[in-house]
C-alpha cells in the first residue's frame, strides 16, 4: 500500500481533506474543504464528499473521520448530524459514491490515532484521553497505545446536563463564557473522568486546542493535560492512518 493515503474528516460545517504520508503524519499536498451540505443526509453529504474527491482527484484507499459512534462502518448515533444517518452504512454510502474504498471511524477517535502515532500520546503508556472540544465534545480512549473505540464520553451527565451541552466550544460561544468561567466548567467535567478512568494523560484538541495559552493555566485538575499537537488536521490525518492499516 501507498504511503500516501487521502484522510477526511466530516464535520458539522466542513468536509475537510488532504492526502496525508502515514509514515509522518504530515499532510502532503494542500488541504481542501467543501462546506457541509444542509440538510446533512446522506445522499447530500456522499455528494459533496465525492465532490471533495473529484477536486483532490485522488485514486485509492480513503479514511473518514465521521461525527457520530461508527461501528463496523455503520453510524449508530447523530448527535450532531443528521438524525437519518442513525443506521446507515457510512463506509458503503461514501465507497459508492466516489468509487474509491472508504473505511470510516468516529471524528474523535481518528484525532486521538494520530496524536497517539505522531503527536502529544506518542509512547504513553496506561489510559490515555483524547477530548475534541468543538460544537460538542468527542473523546478517544487508549490502553498502552490502543484504542477502545466509540467511548461517547461527551455523553456524561453534569449537573443534569449533557456534558456537551455543558462545555462544549460551542456553549462557551453561545453563553459567551469567559475563560475563566468556560475553563471552571471544563474542569468539573475533567475531574468527573478522573474519577471513573483515571486516565495517566488528557490531550485537548478540536478548534479551541489552539487557544490553549488562554485556559490551559485556569484548568484545575490532578492529571497531567496537554494541547494536542496536530490540532485540527489531527482529524485528517488520524483517518489516513486507519485506512493504511
Ligand atoms: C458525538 C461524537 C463526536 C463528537 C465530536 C458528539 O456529539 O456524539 O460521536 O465524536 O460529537 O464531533
Amino acid at each position: 500500500m501507498s504511503q500516501h493515503i487521502l484522510g477526511v474528516d466530516v464535520g458539522g460545517s466542513g468536509i475537510k481533506g488532504s492526502l496525508v504520508d502515514i509514515k509522518t503524519g504530515a499532510l502532503v499536498g494542500d488541504r481542501i474543504r467543501v462546506e457541509t451540505p444542509a440538510p446533512a443526509n446522506p445522499n447530500m453529504i456522499a455528494e459533496a464528499f465525492a465532490g471533495l474527491i473529484k477536486k483532490i482527484g485522488y485514486k485509492g484507499p480513503i479514511g473518514c473521520g465521521f461525527p457520530a459512534i461508527v461501528q463496523h462502518g455503520v453510524a449508530k448515533s447523530a448527535a450532531n448530524i443528521d438524525k437519518s444517518w442513525i443506521g446507515h452504512n457510512i463506509e458503503k454510502e461514501f465507497s459508492e459514491a466516489c468509487g474509491n474504498p472508504v473505511k470510516a471511524l468516529n471524528d474523535a477517535d481518528a484525532a486521538g490515532l494520530a496524536e497517539l502515532t505522531f503527536g502529544q500520546g506518542q509512547g504513553v503508556e496506561g489510559v490515555v484521553l483524547l477530548i475534541t472540544i468543538g460544537t460538542g465534545l468527542g473523546t478517544a480512549q487508549f490502553v498502552d497505545g490502543t484504542l477502545v473505540p466509540n467511548t461517547e464520553f461527551g455523553h456524561l451527565y453534569l449537573h443534569g446536563r449533557i456534558a456537551e451541552h455543558y462545555c462544549s466550544n460551542r456553549i462557551r460561544e453561545e453563553e459567551n463564557l469567559s475563560w475563566a468561567d468556560w475553563a471552571h466548567r471544563f474542569s468539573e467535567y475533567l475531574r468527573h473522568l478522573e474519577r471513573l478512568l483515571t486516565p495517566d494523560l488528557f490531550i485537548l484538541g478540536g478548534g479551541v486546542s489552539k487557544e490553549f495559552k488562554d485556559f490551559g493555566h485556569l484548568l484545575k485538575v490532578n492529571t497531567p493535560v496537554k494541547p494536542a499537537k496536530l490540532l485540527n488536521n489531527a482529524g485528517i490525518v488520524g483517518a489516513a492512518v486507519y485506512a493504511g492499516r
